[in-house]
């Protein structure tokens, strides 16, 4: 299975997926290439010690957003990756991508969609008093954070819970919940 990962930040959920691979949790994962909306992100970096090729669509060099959208289409399409799949991007992409990867644009999400969808969701779900929150992979659409759900997993709020910290303990499932549906994918 060809995949391509996009990433926007520190690309610690990427580096959970390279190392997984790395220790043949992942033999039948082909990371085609790893690409991001900025310059300088960790997940970029992190990739390119991996020695994986990687790419970077500068969202800012665009004036126009559905010209950046059809740069990033065509660059993943260059790529003729089974599934693209978004690790910490955190940049909502319009119909030519989702046409382009119907049902094969994947998304992680820190919190248990529909609830608290967004990029604060960690935020959102402690502010509100949850006492059990999570993480979702899910099929992306052009909404944020919509579309079918894969894989949820639960994740409990403890009292002395900062958004920092909850977060983390999310991503700890966050990443395996991820490395569970690559090879789930993988098999099909
Ligand atoms: C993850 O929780 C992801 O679901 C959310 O942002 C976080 C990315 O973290 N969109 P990292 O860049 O993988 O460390």
């Amino acid at each position: 299975m060809r995949a391509v990962f996009l990433v926007s930040g520190s690309g610690s959920n990427l580096q959970a997926v390279l190392d997984a691979a790395a220790d043949g949790q992942l033999p039948q994962l082909e990371i085609a290439a790893v690409g991001a909306d900025k310059f300088g992100t960790g997940g970029v970096e992190r990739s390119e010690e991996a020695g994986y090729e990687t790419f970077v669509v500068d969202f800012k060099s665009y004036t126009d957003r559905a010209e950046w959208n059809h740069a990033l289409t065509e660059k993943c399409l260059s790529y003729q990756p089974d599934y693209v799949i978004s690790s910490g991007f955190m940049r909502i992409v319009n119909e030519e991508f989702i046409n382009a990867f119907e049902n094969r644009y994947v998304n992680t999400h820190p919190a248990l969609l529909p609830a608290f969808p967004g990029a604060h969701g960690v935020r959102d779900a402690l502010n509100y008093g949850v006492k059990v929150t999570g993480c979702t992979v899910h099929y992306a659409d052009t909404g944020v954070d919509t579309g079918p759900i894969i894989a949820q997993q639960a994740v409990p709020v403890l009292d002395d819970d900062t958004e920092e910290s909850l977060h983390e303990r999310i991503k700890i499932e966050e990443r395996k919940l991820l490395i569970r549906v690559l090879q789930e994918l993988s098999a099909t």
